[in-house]
């Protein structure tokens, strides 16, 4: 089996932000096909990982006081965590800050320099800092980047270049002579046009302006720029370079590069090229999936959307995650997320079709024969078309996660969970339990739910790894380990169930987004509440209240009344009008004459301590404190609205 051998790798994520649904996405898909791979039987190395130089680092940990290593090291340690907790099965997890990238890195560097394909110029350009990435004027033509909008700079220093130029009628011949190695197809289209065709520029791959990177050895004020020691993180891993590099020849060429389409041409331009130079064999293919967004727009922190994996995972099981991932976002598409979908797909797909199926037949097992299926059993109707399904949907889910297409994928595999759901109607085991002389075709069509159940087991095993074991226990068997057991319907002789808990319980979705809602909150704030507090009132109500700019002409205390003062107004009709204020603990009278204030005019008037108050003038309450608000400019009867 030594040739079957299968190296996947996800992008190596920034340390720079806390990671969300769409990284998940990446890496939940490569351990899908990594598990299934397994299952299979090859030798499998699943690679990711953490790409933790550049300028945003060294940025960040200033800002935070902190050495740009221990930046790095406690975000490295929370996405290491994340992995944990999405059952990721990578084999390896490489740092570009480990000491063997590094030395491999320079080694590499050393290579393409003595081969001529490095040299030393001058690079002006403009330049995306957040995204460390320098564009074409073409490509930025609007002065912004083009992957986030946001706007360039000029920025013009001493830099060694890669002669990406030279590559590119071997980039163009060898795509035409490799199919399927840029997955999607238009993926290589849009590289072909976009890229290559204009004209391929060499390549920038150091920078002079910051420090946190890996020096160039040739000359140390360099440090080389992040695509050269990002994409060769694939090699490195591998020990390429290093004294034992025996994985790499035991796995390299890499079976798949799983990216996000925003990187497409790092991965399929700079990297071939890089490995042309280094005269490595190319990997099998680039896949490139599309992005997870949230209501049509791309989920980012700036934006303030992103979506936490953890919180979702922690309340509806991994599993359910990781099965919505995979099954929502069609194959290279975008996806969008919603809470909405999340929570229908929870109860109908896990839930009602798969959950109930598991929950129904070891009930019918417990209720019928007292946990064991008796060996005593009759064929019958129905029993040929749903052995037959389980064959077609083994051909058909293996033809489609080769492909890497996961939610067709996992449609077929909901197909059978259907039609095994429709053999239980068909079957009506209640209706065979009701005569002892149907004991026989009650137990055959007992164990044949128990196989396909069984069967599914091991289909939803690279997808659900934990909910696969739930469902095997529940039918008395160990985990699964061959994923070959899904093609024998009759494998085991019988069946001992023991009844377990419900494998997803329903939930009420009013409830759930409620919940969702509130927890995403933004975190508590007192006066926004208690605004949010007050009851709406439509712009027809405000309207009601009749504001107006009326002058002090008058001002005096009010006999009896500590806090009240008398104020008689001109509120423009050229008749005087009196209205009694509680402000006398703050203003003399004096401080009011001549002042122009905001008149509630149609109140209804009220006698206050003797004094009939026609209106009421507009204060700030400001606790210790009252403050009469005062205008300036403006003619007395003057509407305010
Ligand atoms: O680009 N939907 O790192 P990164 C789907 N360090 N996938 C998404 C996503 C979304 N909303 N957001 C991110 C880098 N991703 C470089 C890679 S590789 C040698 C160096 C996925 O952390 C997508 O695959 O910004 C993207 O390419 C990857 O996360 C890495 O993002
Ligand atoms: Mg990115």
């Amino acid at each position: 089996m030594a040739d079957k051998k299968f190296y996947i790798t996800t992008p190596i994520y920034y340390p720079s932000d806390k990671l969300h649904i769409g990284h998940t996405y990446s890496t939940v898909q490569a351990d899908a096909v990594s598990r299934y791979k397994r299952l299979r039987g090859y030798d499998t190395f699943f690679l990711t990982g953490t790409d933790e130089h550049g300028q945003k680092i060294e940025d960040k940990a200033k800002e935070a006081g902190v050495t740009p290593k221990e930046y790095v090291d406690k975000i490295v340690d929370g996405i290491k965590d994340l992995w944990k907790l999405m059952n990721i099965t990578n084999d390896k997890f490489i740092r570009t800050t480990d000491e063997y990238h590094e030395k491999a890195v320079q080694l590499i560097f050393n290579k393409m320099y003595e081969k001529g394909d490095i040299y030393k110029g001058e690079y002006e350009g403009l330049y995306c800092k957040p995204c460390e990435a320098f564009w074409t004027e073409t490509q930025a033509a609007d002065g912004l980047c083009p992957d986030c909008g946001r706007p360039v700079i000029t920025a013009k220093e001493e830099a060694y270049f890669f002669k990406l130029s030279k590559y590119a009628d071997r980039l163009l011949e060898y795509y035409a002579a490799h199919p399927g190695f840029i997955e999607p197809a238009h993926r290589e289209t849009e590289m072909v046009n976009n890229f290559i065709k204009p004209g391929l520029q060499d390549l920038c791959i150091s920078r002079s302006t910051f420090k946190w990177g890996i020096p160039v050895p040739i000359n140390p004020d360099h440090v080389i720029y992040v695509w050269l020691d990002a994409l060769t993180n694939y090699i490195t891993a591998l020990g390429y370079g290093s004294e034992d590099d025996s994985l790499f020849k035991k796995f390299w060429p890499a079976d798949v590069h799983l990216i996000g389409k925003d990187i497409t041409r790092f991965h399929t331009v700079y990297w071939p090229a890089f490995l042309m130079s280094l005269d490595i064999p190319l990997p099998e293919k680039v896949y490139c999936h599309g992005w997870v967004l949230l209501d049509g727009g791309k989920m980012s922190k700036s934006k303030g959307n992103v979506v936490d994996p953890v919180q979702l995972a922690e309340r509806y099981g991994v599993d359910a995650l990781r099965y919505y991932l995979l099954r929502e976002v069609a194959f290279g598409a975008d996806g969008i997320f919603s809470n909405e979908n999340l929570i229908n797909r929870i109860n109908s797909d896990l839930a009602n079709d798969l959950g109930n199926l598991v929950s129904r037949t070891v009930a019918m097992v417990c209720k019928y024969f007292d946990v064991t299926i008796p060996a005593e059993r009759e064929d019958g109707e129905f029993d040929a078309e749903l052995k037959a399904l389980a064959a077609e949907t083994k051909t058909e889910a293996e033809k489609y996660l080769d492909a890497l297409n996961f939610s067709e994928s996992l449609t077929s595999i909901w197909k059978f969970i259907s039609r095994t759901n429709k053999y239980i109607d068909e079957t009506a085991p209640w209706a065979l339990a009701k005569d002892e002389s149907n004991k026989a075709r009650l137990a055959e069509v007992m164990y044949n739910l128990c196989e396909s159940i069984r069967i599914i087991s091991v289909f939803v095993a690279p997808f659900m790894p934990e909910t696969s074991v739930e469902i095997r226990t529940q039918l008395g068997l160990a985990p699964v380990e061959d994923w070959e057991e899904c093609g024998v319907f009759g494998k085991e002789e019988t069946y001992t169930v023991v009844k377990g808990d419900i494998i997803f319980p329903r939930l009420d979705p009013e409830k759930e987004l409620e919940e969702l809602a509130s927890l995403n909150k933004a975190p508590s704030n007192p006066l926004r509440d208690e605004i949010e507090g007050v009851a709406k009132i439509g712009i027809d109500d405000f309207a009601k209240v009749d504001l107006r700019v009326a002058e002090v002409k008058a001002c005096e205390p009010v006999a009896k009344a500590k806090k009240l003062l008398k104020l008689t107004l001109d509120d423009g009709t050229g008749e005087d009008r009196t209205v009694a204020s509680g402000i006398a603990l703050y203003y003399k009278p004096d401080e009011l004459i001549g002042k122009k204030v905001i008149l509630v005019s149609n109140l209804k008037s009220a006698t206050l301590c003797g004094v009939e108050s026609k209106g009421m003038i507009l204060a700030a309450d400001a606790g210790e404190e009252i403050k009469v608000i005062f205008v300036d400019g403006i003619a007395n009867g003057t509407k305010i609205r």
